[in-house]
């Protein structure tokens, strides 16, 4: 059956497919999380199955390590690999000019900052809705937290502006892969010094990581409605 995709979708999907032609074989990948990674995964596993390319990735979520294990790409653990040649991952945001991301809507940014921080390259993949001028335009920054005193962890981000919301679903807290809670923080926006963000919000106890990626990605492909991509680099 013929998946009827909306414009949006057609967008993510267009920016899977051209991430997954940039990898090559025998790459160690770095697999994100989302639903236009989702795209990437597939076309991987097209690759795999029709090319024969061989590689192995680190997923950065239970939900990604199931899509790909469907998939048949194959799987590796930090234990087994050392460092990794290429991550590609979605985002909520991208910076244009800096390339800066915030991450984590879905929830994965613990590990997905892990799996970004030891790998060599980082591609970042968007429909166009995810470019903004500056940080904190259109999404909340995700902050994960412990569980334990999550309240006084909130508190805190509310005396620093974050307006913090406690993300739920179905009424119930949500849990990271982690067992972690996410507080949503609308409250920081425009975000125009994140690195003195970055520092303030991580300085505070019970705050395990913060969506602010901000080591940039070496590229953003941005998926079109009509399913053609277009591609941004820092500026120098
Ligand atoms: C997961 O925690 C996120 O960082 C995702 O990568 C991000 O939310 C982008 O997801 P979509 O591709 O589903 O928009």
């Amino acid at each position: 059956m013929t998946e009827t995709l909306s414009p949006q979708e057609q967008g993510k999907r267009a920016a899977g497919e051209a991430a997954a032609a940039l990898v090559e074989d025998g790459m160690r990948l770095g697999l994100g999380t989302g639903s236009t990674v989702r795209w990437v995964l597939e076309a991987l596993g097209r690759r795999i199955r029709e090319e024969g390319l061989r590689v192995t990735g680190i997923p950065t979520s239970e939900q990604t390590a199931e899509r790909a294990r469907a998939l048949g790409i194959p799987l590796t653990d930090f234990a087994a690999t050392e460092a990794l040649d290429l991550c590609i991952d979605g985002a909520d945001e991208v910076e244009r000019g800096t390339l800066r991301l915030i991450k984590g809507l879905g929830g994965a940014l613990l590990r997905e900052k892990i799996v970004a921080e030891a790998s060599s390259r980082f591609v970042a993949v968007v429909d166009a809705s995810k470019i903004v001028e500056v940080l904190g335009e259109k999404a909340p920054l995700p902050v994960e937290v412990t569980a334990f005193g999550w309240e006084a962890t909130a508190r805190r981000l509310t005396a620093l502006g974050g307006a913090p919301v406690l993300r739920q679903r179905d009424g119930a807290a949500v849990r990271t892969d982690g067992g972690n809670l996410v507080l949503d923080c609308g409250g920081f926006a425009p975000i125009r010094d994140p690195d003195g963000l970055q520092r303030a919000v991580r300085s505070i106890a019970g705050v395990v990581e913060t969506g602010l990626f901000l080591g940039g990605a070496e590229q953003a492909i941005i998926g079109q409605a009509d399913g053609t991509t277009t591609s941004l680099r820092p500026m120098p």
